[in-house]
Formats: structure tokens, sequence, C-alpha cells
């Protein structure tokens, strides 16, 4: 939680909803596994985000049970659904929130004419006589309901606040005003707000919510005037993940409240030290980078490259920093420890890092850090994040990497030799491709035959020098259906060859939920 001491209102809390897990999942390639919904869930509910969105149960099975485990594990957040304004949609909702101790039905509906014409081919009529159809609905499964009036900031403010009364008056307990698609101007989308909350009969009696879209990079700033016209939710994600240029970055909004609490006296309930751990989350398990000079969270975001600046912080860090890297959950990178560090240092460094792994995994891990320790001469914390979590990655998985040789440079070809661990078997097969990468995934893809393409490959160092270990992120589509891996090590190859294999077992674990009788071809 915050630790700021300053006496709070209740009133001048913003709560932070967030929305990662469903908007955020939904944008083209940002697919996340069942357990990594589960990870990334946990740590929002940790860091005391207070409502998470956690998915739309109607639109997969899969979707259902995500929802349906974070509200069981939930300690402290409410767990949110989202229905469209159909009674199927609602109490497929309302199930999945049960089993939370705090469970809520976001449902919604277009309300702008673009919508109410071209979406659903309705009237004025029929789209009110929804909207109090749909919350009464909801209202009846739970006593937690928001509804959203989808393209609110191009629907006509008349029909707006018709539409926001019958919500209010059929039981909504939240509104939410969405800048859909990006369009509104920080002035117009808080002149919103305060209009509904001045025109509308009950509007004093329920809690207005942002949800801005990133279309002209206004998201931000559209949410935070709409706080401080009024508005006491935000709804946000991580990264700013979330349909097209994304939704409003939770990590931006909360700490523009917090740094900036003399121009609005709102706060949040967030542990801002955890931001930086949440953004390297969500960009491990969706491979989306975050961009080097991103506000809070970049890489860049609080090095000083020039003389100047760097003179100035060397004598007062205030001169050019306006938040200290701590209180975003950066740390120095630490030296951690050379191969003559023992167990016991290494289990004391996975605690400090935030890891409790099992007998089993630390076993594992603490072999590969040995080995590590052997070829690289400086081991970082980051070294140690990046075999942790995919130790973690790896631990249910069916196909592991032995070993890998490959003969590479200009003569050619270019050849892989592979021995891979199967369901208990070992299997080896030497291939020629294109290249190493390509000789690499070729014979993987001998030894387990599948129709997968790869849409993404992508090689970034996790530390400075020659001899940082590459991670390498891999992405597999096959119908439709996404499988991102990622694998590290100091040899770019065998990063290469183990985030193939980790996006390879993600498919296969897919599809054994799907077809539990599915076999390996190899
Ligand atoms: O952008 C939007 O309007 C939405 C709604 C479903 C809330 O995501
Ligand atoms: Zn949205």
């Amino acid at each position: 939680m915050n630790t700021d001491t300053k006496a709070r209102d209740e009133k001048d809390r913003v709560i932070i909803f967030d929305t990662t897990l469903r908007d955020g999942e939904q944008c083209p390639g940002a697919t996340m596994t069942f357990e990594e919904k589960l990870e990334v869930a946990e740590l929002l509910d940790e860091m005391g985000v207070d409502v998470i969105e956690a998915g739309f149960p109607i639109a997969s099975q899969g979707d259902f049970e995500s929802v349906q485990e974070i509200a069981r594990r939930a300690k402290n957040a409410v767990i949110c659904g989202l229905a469209r304004a159909q009674p199927g949609d609602i109490d497929r909702c309302a199930e999945a929130v049960r089993p939370a101790a705090r469970g809520r039905i976001h449902t919604f509906i277009g309300t702008s004419p673009l919508h109410r014409k071209y979406q659903m081919d309705i009237d004025e009529a029929e789209c009110l006589s929804r909207v109090t159809a749909s919350v009464s609905r909801a209202r009846g499964l739970t006593d937690d309901v928001e509804w959203s009036a989808m393209d609110a900031t191009r629907t006509e403010e008349d029909f707006l606040c018709r539409c926001v009364e019958a919500a209010i008056k059929a039981g909504a307990t939240t509104v939410n005003i969405p800048d859909t698609v990006g369009y509104a101007y920080h002035d117009e989308f808080g002149d919103l707000i305060r209009m509904l909350r001045e025109r509308v009969p009950g509007a004093d009696e329920i809690v207005f919510s942002t949800h801005c879209h990133n279309d002209l990079g206004l998201a931000v700033a559209n949410s935070l005037s709409g706080v401080s016209a009024g508005a006491r939710q935000v709804e946000c994600a991580v990264n700013g993940l979330g349909e097209r240029a994304g939704n409003a970055a939770l990590e931006e909004v909360v700490m523009a409240i917090h740094t900036r609490s003399d121009v609005m006296s709102v706060w949040t309930g967030v542990d801002t030290t955890l931001l930086t751990r949440a953004s390297k989350l969500v960009s491990r398990v969706t491979a989306f980078p975050v961009q080097y000079n991103k506000a809070i969270v970049g890489r860049n975001a609080f090095a000083h490259e020039s003389g100047i600046h760097q003179d100035g912080v060397l004598k007062h860090a205030g001169t050019f920093e306006i938040m200290t890297p701590e209180s975003v959950g950066v740390k120095e990178s630490s030296l951690v420890m050379g191969k003559h560090s023992g167990r016991h240092a290494f289990r004391e460094k996975l605690k400090e890092l935030g890891y409790e792994l099992g007998d089993n995994a630390f076993e594992d891990a603490s072999v590969r850090f040995k080995g590590l320790a052997d070829v690289k001469k400086h081991v970082y914390d980051e070294d140690i994040e990046a075999l942790v979590d995919q130790e973690i990655a790896s631990a249910q998985d069916r196909i592991r990497v032995t070993s890998l040789t490959v003969i590479a440079g200009t003569g050619g070809p270019q050849k892989a030799t592979i021995t891979l661990h199967i369901d208990d078997k070992q299997h080896m097969y030497e291939a020629v491709g294109d290249g190493p990468v390509d000789a690499t995934f070729q014979a993987i893809r001998a030894l387990v035959p599948h129709e997968a393409r790869l849409a993404l490959y992508q090689v970034s160092a996790v530390t400075e020098g020659t001899d940082a270990q590459a991670e390498v992120t891999v992405r597999l589509e096959a119908d439709g259906k996404i499988a991102t891996g990622r694998g590290s090590d100091t040899d770019t190859m065998v990063a290469s060859a183990r985030a193939y294999v980790s996006a390879l077992n993600k498919l296969l674990a897919r599809e054994a939920r799907r077809k539990p009788e599915t076999m390996l071809a190899s």
C-alpha cells in the first residue's frame, strides 16, 4: 500500500480499475495463458489495484475459467468480468465472478449514433430499454454493477444523460464513460464528466469512471481531466496495453496522482514500488516490449546521459528527477554473485527478488545459475530474473531443450543438431537451414511436426556487455491462436531454441486442454 502518511479523505480516493487482462489482452498478439493471467492478477492484487477486470467470460471457456480462478484467489481486489447487454453474457459473467469475496459485473452497450445504427441497428428507445434490462438483470445477480456507455464521447449529450439516468435507476453503482476511440480532448472529456454529474438525477449516488483510449496519445491526460471533474475511478492497463493504441497506462496515472498531489488532492491505494515489477511481468507474458523512453517504466526513465544532467543528479537528485527510481521499484543493478557463490546465497537472492520456489524448481534454477556463472563474469539481478522466469514458465513443459550444436558463418551450409527431451525420451535431429536460427527451428519442426507459423522472432540483451544473456521472444500462430515463448541464455541460438520450444509447449498445452487425447506426432 501507499506509505504516505498524509491524512486522506475517502472521497478523494481514486479507484484504480485495471483492465490489462481484458482490454489489454484483447489487443492483437497480447494473448496470455491461463497461468500467466493468474500471475498478473496476483501481482495486481498485491499491488493494491482496487478492481481487476479479469476477462470477458462469455468470450470463451478459457476466459470464463481464468476469471473464475482469479475470483477464487483474489485477496483484496474486486474481481470484475465484462458482459454485453445480453442475458446470456450477464449470467455467465455472474457465474464467473461468484467465487470472489467481492465480485462485479461490468455490462456495456454502444450509445453513439454510429454504434446504434451500424453495430446494432437500433433506435434510441431500444438502446435505453437495453440499458435498463441489462443493468437490472446484473443487479439481480450482484450488488456491484458497472455500466459503460461505449463510445460515450461521440454520443449526443442529451441522449447520454438519459442513458446514464436509466442505468442509475436500474441499479448501476459505477457508471463508466469510455472514450472508446481516443477522440476526446482533455478539457472536452473533463467537461463531459462535469456535465453528467450536474445534469443526471442520482449522479451523486454513484461513482463516475473514465476509460480513455490512447489513439491521440491523450489517454492519461483525459483520465486525469475526468478525475479533476469528479470521476473517482480510472480504468487503465499496465504498460498502456489495450485495443489499438492502448488504454491509459496504469503506472502513469498512478504516478501522476502520486507525484502531483499538490495539483489534485486525490490519492490511490497502489503500492508504487511494485510498478516496475508489474511492467516487466506484463511485458514478459505478452512479449510486448516497453518503449525505452516510456514514462515511469521505460529503461531510460531514470537514466541521465548528458554531463549537465549527471552532474546535477549527483549533487542533488531533485535537479532532474521529479520522483525517485525507488518509488517505482527501480533497483540499482546490483552485482549478484559469481561461480563461487553458494546455494544459500542464491536462495537469499531469490527471496530478495520476490521468488519463492519449491524444492525441485530451486534445484533446477541453481543448476542453471551455476552454468551461467561459469560463462558470465558478472551475474546481475536481471540475469537471475530472466533465468528463474524461464524456469517457472517451463516447469510443466512436455518438451525441453537438452542440447544444441550449431554451425554458422559465411561458409555455409548452416546446420543445427538438436536434442529435445520429449515426454521422458531424448530425440535428436540435424537440419540444414537458411542461417543458424532457421536450421535450429527446422530441426525442432522435424522432431515435433506442427502447423504453427512463426509470427515473431525478437532478440534483446538482458544486461549490457558482450557476455550478456540474450533474451529471445518467439510467437507462434496456429488456427488464429497465438502462443508466445521466451528463452534466455548467453548463447543466442540456445535462447532461440528455448523460446521456440516454450511457445510450442504453450500451443500443445492449449491443444491438450481442448482435445485431451492429443499426442505429439513425433
Ligand atoms: O473502450 C471501450 O469502450 C470498452 C468498453 C467495453 C468499456 O472497452
Ligand atoms: Zn476499451
